[in-house]
């Protein structure tokens, strides 16, 4: 199967720029460029940090451009979201019993989780014990079947202090619950705004730059999130029963060579 990752928008009211850049502009290019080459993707997936500030407005937005999207979108929330602001734009998106906006989709290839980490108000994440509980029986749901995960916030250090210090806030809990399921497949999040892979706790992750800005690659300042204007993505992620790839698309990068524009001798 095939499906699309992409994360952190900051959905502004239209009209308005954020750093420089005109988020909704950017979303709707990267929307148009997925509907135009992976209609066949089984949907589309949103990692939090659709508003910039939890904007009523930035989510009427999001709604209005996503009815014509040809993709099924799943929408997480991030630390600059505002999730009773989100649920009124959205009043038919997936919330669990206690309005937290996660939900588990059953698939051939395994359950999807997607997680709500937003404390609201915070910039760090918290996976609180109600939605330990809700976690828990998801992953007692997905027995012996193979399990993606999806959060906003990393459950772990990356080496970057200024991101590092909003990352989530319990990790050892999150990670004991994890523990508990020996076929965690793949976890996507979001929040970095760089191209991050690697493994935690054995677990493969992935995550990619959003939409609109960047935070640059920085080891070193801890006062301040240093941000950059590296260009956006989006992954295409396949999943086979032996293998999870992701591939990312620079969508605003046209120079490919198509085939009608290939070169006499190819490498
Ligand atoms: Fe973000």
């Amino acid at each position: 199967m095939k499906f699309i990752h992409l994360t952190d928008p900051h959905l502004v009211a239209p009209g308005e720029t954020l750093h420089g850049i005109d988020p909704l502009q950017r979303l709707r290019q990267c929307l148009a460029h997925i509907a135009a080459n992976h209609k066949d993707a089984e949907f589309c997936v949103i990692t939090g940090d659709l508003a910039d500030q939890g904007q009523p407005e930035a989510y009427r937005a999001l709604h209005d451009d996503l009815v014509n999207f040809p993709l099924k979108t799943h929408l997480l929330l991030g630390n600059h979201d505002h999730r009773e602001n989100f649920l009124t734009a959205f009043p038919n998106k997936t919330r669990d019993e206690n309005r937290f906006v996660q939900s588990a989709l059953r698939v051939e290839c395994g359950d999807f989780l997607f997680l709500d980490t937003l404390d609201q108000g915070q910039h760090a994440g918290v996976y609180c014990k109600v939605r330990q509980t809700w976690l828990s029986r998801n992953l007692a749901i997905a027995k012996n079947r193979d399990v993606l995960l999806f959060m906003h916030h990393p459950p772990f250090r990356i080496g970057m202090p200024q991101i590092d210090s909003i990352s989530l806030t319990n990790p050892e809990k999150f990670a004991e619950i994890i523990d508990s399921h020996d076929r965690i497949r793949h976890l996507f999040f979001g929040h970095l705004h760089r191209p991050v892979t690697g493994s935690w706790r054995g677990i493969p992750f992935s995550t990619l730059f959003g939409t609109n800005h960047q935070v640059a690659l920085d080891f070193d300042t801890s006062d301040v999130i240093p941000y950059s204007l590296e260009p956006p993505a989006y992954s295409v992620v396949l999943i086979e029963p032996d293998r999870t790839i992701v591939h990312t698309c620079y969508y605003q990068d046209d120079t490919a060579w198509r085939p009608e524009r290939r070169p006499s001798t190819p490498a």
